[in-house]
């Protein structure tokens, strides 16, 4: 058995003490207690009972020691301050592929192509994606959340493969969804059995209770293979000349027609093959959850547009030069990201070398996940942390609360990169909506309050969803369909 679970509890070794947080049981844990839901609120409630004001805590699930950041502060000091120790990537268990060497790279290429300047230059792309949202919207208005799926699929194929999406039934669409749920699932805490009990990985696949190391490689490859099928998609059409421009053809089809080192193809699919995972659910969560906040909140939708009326009339759609002009919109995407935090513990970290924080001792290679939900609803931060008050984003900037965006993407060297895509693709999807729709519950207000309270629940993931729930969208007036049709017969 490894030296690092025999000696996975340094008190043992050093004074200094770990944060403070559950103790559970010898060589359990908290595996038992640790609740299976949400548990980012556990975490939060144990920061209360153990963290003295330190915004950390720490506990082990069977020897694997796992830290949490609960409170901005740390956040700060830790993941910004401390990036060459905080940076690195918890990687799937057996992972055979290394993974944090490639990530020090694939962030310098992403930074060059996403950051806010760059950005702009996918408006276009995301305004056109968005007509053809209103189209199906306008068509099959039940299918609205597979719309809105395949807006933020065509968006990032798109910039990430050049390829284009033509319908919901795509066959890189779907494999979004299959790559998503794998990554959750392989990220989430207690999943390191393996690593935890190194033994493990020599027992054989056929072994009765070897099912995880099965599902760890499975996992591997589908992760994998998420990438290499739309990456030789770019090859073949590069090969054949007709590659449109994207970030893969840019690095594997070099302007100076220099040969491609195994090497740069390796990063460019790794790279590409992050956007594609990080860009797919994200932006779709915000949306959805934004549908059933207005579905839920028609005051706030009508003031929301009534603003868009005002700055853009009644014969044109938003364009993302709208964006400055409607504060209120922007209000309510910034009250999104906070009260349905999209990432609520955000994608784990791991410790490369020790630390010491507060007098604490910070293991290496411990898990460290930041909880973005605990910092976003912190009511010392934004007072009833569980309304949903874009309010608190309005009037003079010095009165207003925190902008949730400093949190929601992560912080420090990892943080999320494709946060200017994203944005962009979350304001035109609403902005859109808005100006076209009225989003109407599709469910009694009985189902909320007592027999289907789970209408307004999240699911428990790397990328946390409303939990499905119905509602109809009615088009604004009469003009809207000529609008929308005159709109889409200009881009294609
Ligand atoms: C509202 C939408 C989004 C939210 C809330 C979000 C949030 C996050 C968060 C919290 C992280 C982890 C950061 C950390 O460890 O501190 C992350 C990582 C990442 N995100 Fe996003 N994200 C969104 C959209 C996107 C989009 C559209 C893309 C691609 C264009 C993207 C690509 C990535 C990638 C590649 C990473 C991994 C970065 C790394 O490991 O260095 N995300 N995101």
């Amino acid at each position: 058995m490894s030296s690092q679970f025999l000696l996975s509890d340094p008190i043992r070794r050093d004074r200094r003490p770990l944060p403070s947080g559950p103790k559970g049981l010898p060589l359990l844990g908290v595996a038992l207690e640790h609740p299976k839901q949400e548990f980012w609120k556990a975490y939060a409630r144990w920061g209360k009972e153990y963290d003295n004001n330190s915004g950390l805590i720490s506990f082990h699930i069977l020897g694997r020691r796992i830290i949490v950041i609960n409170s901005r502060q740390m956040a700060e000091t830790l993941l910004d301050n401390r990036g060459a120790i905080y940076s690195d990537r918890q990687t799937l268990p057996n992972d055979v592929r290394s993974y944090n060497d490639r990530l020090r790279d694939y962030r310098r290429l992403m930074h060059q192509d996403f950051n806010s300047r760059e950005s702009t230059k996918y408006w276009q792309l995301q305004e056109h994606e968005a007509i053809v949202l209103l189209k199906s919207l306008l068509d099959t208005p039940e299918n609205i959340f597979e719309h809105i799926r395949r807006f933020s699929g065509a968006v990032i194929l798109k910039i990430a493969y050049g390829y284009e999406v033509k319908s919901e039934h795509d066959r890189l669409m779907a494999l979004t969804k299959e790559g998503m749920r794998v990554a959750s699932l392989a990220a989430a805490p207690g999943r390191w059995l393996v690593d935890s009990f190194p033994i493990l990985r020599y027992i054989p696949r056929w072994f009765p209770g070897a099912g995880f190391k099965r599902k760890a490689e499975r996992w591997g490859e589908l992760l994998y293979s998420q990438s290499l099928i739309p990456h030789n998609f770019v090859k073949k059409e590069i090969a054949a000349g007709k590659a449109s421009s994207s970030f893969s053809s840019k690095y594997l089809c070099p302007e100076n027609g220099e040969s491609v080192s195994a090497e740069l193809e390796d990063l460019v699919l790794w790279t590409s093959g992050a956007l594609f995972t990080g860009g797919s659910d994200t932006t779709v969560s915000v949306v959805q959850t934004f549908v059933l906040v207005m579905a839920l909140n028609p005051d706030i939708q009508r003031l929301a547009q009534a603003e868009i009326d005002r700055v853009i009339g009644h014969d044109r759609l938003p364009k993302m030069t709208d964006c400055e002009d409607l504060p209120y919109v922007g209000a309510i995407i910034k009250e999104t990201l906070r009260w349905g935090t999209v990432s609520p513990l955000g994608l784990p970290r791991s410790t490369a070398r020790e630390d010491e924080v507060m007098g604490y001792k910070i293991p290496k290679g411990c898990v460290v996940f930041a909880n973005i939900w605990a910092m976003l609803h912190d009511e010392s931060v934004y007072p009833d942390p569980e309304k949903f008050n874009p309010s608190r984003f309005m009037g003079e900037k010095q009165l207003q609360q925190p902008d949730p965006r400093e949190l929601a993407f992560g912080r420090g060297r990892r943080a999320c990169p494709g946060q200017f895509i994203a944005e962009a693709s979350v304001f035109i999807q609403v902005a859109s909506l808005l100006a076209t729709f009225d989003i109407r519950k599709g469910f009694d207000d009985d189902d909320i309050q007592s027999t289907k309270p789970h209408i307004i629940g999240f699911t428990t993931a790397i990328v946390s969803f409303m939990k499905p729930f119905k509602c109809k969208l009615v088009p604004r007036r009469k003009e809207i369909r000529t609008l929308i049709e005159d709109a889409l017969a200009e881009i294609i």
